[in-house]
């Protein structure tokens, strides 16, 4: 059975971040160039910002959705993929990104806690679907009918992440978590890896620099995330 690090490991879970989808060319939220760099997060990803002025915030996620369609995955997710695929044991693979790279890179199982650019969802009947296409308050429901109730089916600040029970679970029955392309600044997903101390895991950190949460990892791979999960997922098959 694998081993990591001198330790028997025989379920991981992977948390990824918008670090990994950098070198696909989306941007993330906090670096430089970042998507709050440019806009006020409070007047485009929170309820309130939605009720105040739903054409600018359906604006922003129909510009961000139909971008999916000019990027690719890169090598780090495609080797995410290979580990669900190849390793003996179990990897539950939890994203913040709200982009569908994982799924294009070839992971079978993905978690998304913040939601998907790709879903929408009916505020009236709670009807959820997937589209490609813009939408706005003029789209009908594809389950109710109704127009103007149509929602990007993201969690914004200020709502609850999707799966949080199945997430703590995996956390708690872990032997190795690692936490790649993410700033450690947005809970609840900053504390997983606090979840997998608790449970005695081993903790790995992949970031081209350091994060909000890096002193808590036991392991840190600094570097792009192209590199370094190719270099760790060769490490964790190769036993
Ligand atoms: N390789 C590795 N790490 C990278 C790379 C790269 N090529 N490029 C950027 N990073 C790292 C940065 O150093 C930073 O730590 O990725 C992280 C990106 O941080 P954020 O932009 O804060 O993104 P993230 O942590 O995913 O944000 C969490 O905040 O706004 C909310 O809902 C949004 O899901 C998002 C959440």
């Amino acid at each position: 059975m694998p081993y990591f690090n001198g330790r028997f490991i025989e379920r991981i879970v992977v948390l990824t971040g918008a670090g990994i989808s950098a070198e696909s060319g989306v941007p993330t939220f906090r670096d430089a160039d970042g998507l709050w760099e440019k806009h006020d997060p409070m007047t485009i990803a929170t309820p309130e910002a939605f009720q105040r002025d739903p054409a600018l915030v359906y604006r922003f996620y129909n510009a961000r959705r139909s971008k999916l369609a000019e990027v690719s995955p890169n090598s780090a997710h495609e080797s995410l993929a290979r580990l669900q695929r190849e390793f003996a044991g179990d990897v539950f693979l939890v994203t913040q990104n709200v982009d569908d790279l994982h799924e294009r890179g070839g992971s079978g199982q993905v978690c998304h806690m913040h939601g998907e650019l790709l879903a929408l969802l009916c505020t009236k009947c709670g009807h959820g679907d997937y589209t490609h296409e813009d939408f706005d308050a003029s789209s009908r429901c594809p389950g109710c009918g109704s127009t103007g109730t149509l929602r990007p089916d993201i969690v914004w600040f200020g709502e609850f992440p999707y799966h949080m029970d199945e997430i703590e679970a995996r956390l708690g029955g872990c032997e190795l978590f690692i936490a790649i392309g993410t700033s450690g600044q947005v809970y609840p997903a900053a504390g997983f890896v606090r979840l997998a101390l608790a449970r005695g895991a081993t903790t790995v950190e992949i970031n081209r620099e350091l994060s909000d949460v890096t002193g808590l990892f036991h392991h840190q791979r600094r570097g792009l995330a192209t590199v370094e999960v190719a270099a760790l997922v060769e490490e964790l098959l190769a036993y």
